[in-house]
Formats: structure tokens, C-alpha cells, sequence
């Protein structure tokens, strides 16, 4: 999608994967100046060792405790940055989707970037999760995160009630225990966002419970977006709003570009190179 958006823009750049040997992460991160990048991607399993090679890694990353993307500043310094929270908000923007009283799916990776960046939105978030004290140690740190971040950049007051109620059980940030709290939880809910490995395989078992009904004006959000998942052909059947993860995928990768070239990303072309891809 990178090389489809430098096409577009008649960017003479080039995008291209580079495989890195564990011991070797260092090097490769402080090799990226000298090359000549202007940035770089990073993925799994490198989002946390790549930390300690740059200049200056922004409170979300820090926060999450992984780096998606690099940036090689004018004075060949590095910054690192997480998109995907940004990334998963831009693609509800774009469809009109409001994040008011969200229910997530799982606590693993993922779902940090996600609670990061509806929290901060100030939504109110619900963390279902099948080892329920992962659940409730998210929310502890994202919500210590939230604070001090509130902190230090002097955020909205709203904000600041927010990271405090975090601590307290009718806080806006709440842990649940996966699949029991469901039902409750569904009926609240106008954002379900599925952040759990569950429907990244054909035949994996559903990352909710079917006697629980979704409804129409209810968005139900897949992560997943390597293939069409049964939890959303089951809320597309009860009326419920269906939305995979391709627009996540597009726009972190959006908002890297924008931060690398310094120019605005094609979103349309992205998304079709994705599609075609
Ligand atoms: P990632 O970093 O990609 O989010 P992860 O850290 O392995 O991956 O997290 C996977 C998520 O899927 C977790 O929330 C996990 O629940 P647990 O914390 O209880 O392990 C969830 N998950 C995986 N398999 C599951 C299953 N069969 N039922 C319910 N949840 C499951």
C-alpha cells in the first residue's frame, strides 16, 4: 500500500521488507540514517527491542511498550511511534462511527493500542477478557499511561477524572471477566471491538457467546482482516453495523506515511492496493 501511495504522489521512494535477526535489531535501527530511510515499519517480534536504539520514543509507544513505526528526523535522530490506535480511530472517523460506550474484546497487544486510544478519545471502555486479571492489569496501566500523560501535557479535566476513575469500579475503564460479563456488557455497548487471535483461522471458536444477540445501530469492529470472520457475518445477520480491520490496517499505515513523506496519504489508493493485494 506504501508503494502504491509513492506511485500515486510521484514519490521516487520505495517501501520494502526487511527481515532482522533478533541479535541483530540494534544494528539495523541505527543503520536506517546511514542508509538514507526515511523511516521504517516495525513488526512482530521487534516492536519492543527496537526501543532502546532510538533518540526519542513518543508516551503512546512508551505506554504500549511497542513501536510500529520509526521516523528518521532531518537531524538523522529516531523517533518511535505507535499508530494503530490512531489508525483503528481514523478508520471509525471515516465512517461516521462515534466511540462512546465500547466493549473490547481481549487484553493482549492489540487490545492495548485500542483501549489506549479510545480511552483517550474519552470513550467508555469495557475490556472483556478469558483470564480476566489481564483485563484488569491493562486497564491499570493504560489508565496509569492516560494520567501521566495528563500530566504532562496538561490535558482536559475530563481526562483527568477519567485516569482517576480507573481506580475505581464504576470507572470508565472497566475489566470483565470473557464470556460471563457479555450479556451485560452487549446491551450497553454501541462499539464492540474484537482484538483477540479468535478468527484469524478458519475454524477458530467465536470470540463471543451466541446466545447473545447484537442489534442494529450497534458496530461490531474485527481486528481480523486476513479473511471474512464468522463474528461478523453473525452481526451482519442480526442487524448490527460490520466493519473488519482492513481500515485500521490502512490508516496506521496512513499515518506513518504522512509522517515520513510529511505529505498527506492517498487513504483511497491504500485501501484498494490493500484489497488487490
Ligand atoms: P496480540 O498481541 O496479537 O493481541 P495476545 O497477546 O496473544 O496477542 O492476545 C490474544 C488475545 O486473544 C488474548 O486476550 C487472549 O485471551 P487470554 O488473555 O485469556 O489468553 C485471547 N484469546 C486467545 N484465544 C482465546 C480463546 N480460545 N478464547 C477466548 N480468548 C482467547
Amino acid at each position: 500500500m506504501h508503494n502504491a501511495a509513492f506511485a500515486a504522489l510521484g514519490l521516487d521512494w520505495a517501501y520494502v521488507p526487511m527481515p532482522v535477526p533478533p541479535d541483530r535489531v540494534g544494528e539495523a535501527v541505527r543503520g536506517l540514517t546511514a542508509l538514507g530511510f526515511a523511516g521504517a515499519n516495525v513488526t512482530v517480534p521487534h516492536k519492543q527491542a527496537v526501543m532502546p536504539f532510538l533518540d526519542e520514543v513518543t508516551p503512546i509507544a512508551r505506554a504500549l511498550g511497542a513501536v510500529n513505526t520509526i521516523v528518521v528526523r532531518p537531524d538523522g535522530s529516531l523517533l518511535g511511534d505507535n499508530t494503530d490506535g490512531a489508525g483503528l480511530m481514523a478508520a471509525l472517523r471515516a465512517h461516521g462511527v462515534s466511540a462512546g460506550r465500547v466493549l473490547v474484546l481481549g487484553a493482549g497487544g492489540a487490545a492495548r493500542a485500542v483501549v489506549y486510544a479510545l480511552a483517550e478519545a474519552g470513550a467508555t471502555v469495557a475490556v472483556a477478557n478469558r483470564t480476566p486479571d489481564r483485563a484488569w492489569a491493562l486497564c491499570r496501566t493504560i489508565g496509569a499511561a492516560l494520567e501521566a500523560a495528563a500530566e504532562t501535557q496538561s490535558a482536559p479535566k475530563n481526562l483527568r477524572d477519567l485516569c482517576v476513575s480507573v481506580v475505581q469500579p464504576s470507572g470508565r475503564l472497566t475489566a470483565h471477566p470473557f464470556p460471563d460479563a457479555l450479556p451485560a456488557l452487549a446491551a450497553e455497548a454501541d462499539l464492540i471491538v474484537n482484538t483477540t487471535s479468535l478468527g484469524l483461522h478458519e475454524g477458530d471458536p467465536l470470540p463471543w457467546d451466541p446466545s447473545v444477540a447484537f442489534r442494529p445501530g450497534q458496530v461490531v469492529y474485527d481486528l481480523v482482516f486476513n479473511r471474512p470472520t464468522e463474528l461478523l457475518a453473525l452481526a451482519r445477520s442480526q442487524g448490527a453495523t460490520a466493519m473488519d480491520g482492513l481500515g485500521m490496517l490502512v490508516h496506521q499505515g496512513a499515518l506513518a506515511f504522512e509522517m515520513w513523506t510529511g505529505q498527506e496519504a492517498p487513504v483511497g489508493v491504500m485501501a484498494e492496493a490493500i484489497r488487490e493485494a
